[in-house]
């Protein structure tokens, strides 16, 4: 699909950037990864550099602040990475006339709405991390029109942390430990994203011009609760697990209680869709257990 052509993938060593390289690279995309060690997506004239340097025709940027709870009292570096980084993205591509696709989220939404967000749903943030990541998409969109606006929602993956692999770790038996009742919200409710699904629907998306925001997820959906308890199943785990309102739960970053992500769009522009969560539950599961 990529025909040999560059695309650069910033974020490389985190979770989505680790698994979209070499499903690119699969593609046929000639994959070029960068992270802080390359340059600090923050500094523009050092994105515009690396840029021009390796030209390519496609930028993914997965690059991001992600600490969703930290971000309430570190938004100065939430905003600057989230939302200043994905201008420069934006701008470094314009200048080497590449496209660029920004990573984006389900917490751009507040949650309140019945049902899935399409694409038009207006956001509204509730928290500094999504309002950074708002910031983001409005930054791309002003500065370059060849974009690709991804949310999705939910990630986990092998090579980072997540929520699956928390519940692993705390239900996972050894010798002198006390596992513990697992107490996990279940009003809030969302579609896990596995992170290999999710790299090969952009590789989908960028095979062809067809710019604007898209909704990328796994299909169906579950509440925290309902999610922990495939991956146990999954797992062949069978630890002690109590569902709990989010009242129960407080967190420094306020949660949507609703995040679901209607992926229309992306069917009919692209004839794509993600597999089931549950599948990318069992992946992830399968790998976590070979590498444990
Ligand atoms: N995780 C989720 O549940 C979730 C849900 C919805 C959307 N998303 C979005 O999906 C994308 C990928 O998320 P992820 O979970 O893969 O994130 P991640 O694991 O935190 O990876 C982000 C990568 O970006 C790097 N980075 C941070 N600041 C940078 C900077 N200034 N310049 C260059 N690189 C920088 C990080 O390096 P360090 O690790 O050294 O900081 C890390 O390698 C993000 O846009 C995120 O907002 C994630």
């Amino acid at each position: 699909m990529g025909e040999g052509r560059v695309a650069l993938v910033t974020g490389a060593r985190g979770m989505l950037g680790t698994d979209l390289c070499p499903v690119l690279s699969e593609a046929g995309w000639r994959v070029i990864g960068a992270d802080l060690g390359e340059f600090d997506i923050t500094d523009a004239a050092a994105a515009r550099e690396f840029v021009s340097g390796c030209r390519p025709s496609v930028i993914i940027n997965c690059a991001a602040y992600t600490a969703v709870d930290k971000a309430e009292t570190e938004y100065h570096t939430a905003f600057r990475v989230n939302h200043r980084g994905a201008r420069n993205m934006a701008e470094a591509a314009a200048a080497v006339g590449a496209a660029l696709v920004q990573i984006s989220t389900d917490y751009v939404f507040d949650g309140s709405k019945e049902g899935a967000y399409t694409e038009d749903d207006p956001p509204n943030p509730v928290n500094a991390y999504g309002l950074s990541k708002w910031l983001g998409e409005l930054a791309v969109r002003v500065t370059l029109e060849e974009h690709y606006i991804v949310r999705t929602s939910w990630l986990h993956g092998l090579h980072g942390k997540s929520f699956p692999r928390t519940m692993l770790t705390l239900a996972q038996p050894y010798p002198g430990k006390d596992v513990k009742p697992l107490r996990v919200v279940s009003d809030q409710v969302g579609a896990p994203t596995y992170t290999v699904h999710l790299a090969r629907a952009l590789a989908v998306i960028i095979s062809k011009p067809c710019y604007g925001t898209y909704h990328a997820v796994n299909r169906g959906c579950c509440s925290w609760y309902e999610f922990a308890c495939e991956v146990f199943r999954a797992a062949g785990l069978a630890p002690e697990i109590i569902p709990i309102p989010s009242s129960e739960y407080p967190t420094p970053a306020p949660r949507p209680r609703n995040s679901l992500l209607d992926t229309s769009k992306l069917a009919r522009v692209y004839g794509h869709q993600l597999p089931p969560w549950q599948e990318g539950a069992a992946e992830f599961v399968g790998l976590w257990r070979e590498s444990h």
